[in-house]
């Protein structure tokens, strides 16, 4: 199974963002983090800055909203030119409408469920969703550790989506290092979002190379 490493710049430095876009230009996808300050306790960026970035990146984007109202807003990205939009079950009350008109747009259409949130009532709309993205954190803040509490979540996705043979991307986001990523990759994840761990390095490419060589042995 392809894996796919996709580089947070929430860990970016924001005043050199094209520089740091430029070091992780060797990832499958820019993971790009937008906060409200109402969904979750701490603000980024919104539509004006990701448009900037869709503007010089050389890798598609992948929007996560961690915002309330993602009616409002996430048509907004898609329009942008967002590979890829995703937005939290928490969030709205009709996830499936959402994720439709995101599809329309031709953006993949994403669903985030945070560590507390039952997987349960989306196993059955699976086919609705191009990604699920597992939080292995409480949404908010980069640089926080791995909750492998979570890891049953996935387990039951990738059995789902294999069973119905749904080519589904399972995203894991929070935590992730070499070390956490087995654990990921063991339990399905193919999609791996990595914040800290690939800027902190001094070397981004080599993180990210090692970070997919590991998924890959790991995975399914
Ligand atoms: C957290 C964000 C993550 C964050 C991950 O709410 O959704 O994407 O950037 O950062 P690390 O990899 O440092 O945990
Ligand atoms: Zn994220």
């Amino acid at each position: 199974m392809p894996v796919r490493i996709n580089p947070s710049i929430l860990a970016a430095d924001f005043v050199n963002l094209e520089r740091d876009l430029g070091r992780i230009s060797s990832a499958d996808l820019v993971h790009v983090d937008v906060m409200d300050n109402h969904f979750v306790p701490n603000l980024t960026f919104g539509p004006q800055m990701v448009g900037r970035v869709q503007d010089v990146a050389t890798i598609p984007l992948d929007v996560h909203l961690m915002i309330e109202n993602p009616e409002r807003w996430a048509p907004g990205y898609a329009e942008l030119g967002a590979f890829s939009v995703t937005f939290h079950a928490e969030a709205t009350s009709d996830p499936v409408a959402l994720a439709r008109q995101l599809r329309q747009m031709g953006a993949r259409a994403g669903v985030a469920l945070k560590p507390g949130t039952d997987i349960e009532p989306y196993l059955e709309l699976l086919a609705e969703f191009d990604q699920v993205l597992v939080m292995t954190v409480e949404p908010g803040f980069g640089g926080q550790s791995f909750m492998p509490e979570t890891m049953p979540k996935l387990r039951m996705l990738r059995e789902r989506a294999l069973k119905s043979g749904l080519d589904v991307w399972l995203q894991v986001d929070g935590g992730i290092t070499e070390e956490t990523i087995v654990t990921a990759a063991e339990a399905g994840a193919d999609t791996f979002v990595a914040g800290s761990s690939v800027f902190a390095s001094e070397d981004p490419a080599a993180r990210i190379a090692l970070l997919r060589e590991t998924a890959a042995r790991h995975s399914h």
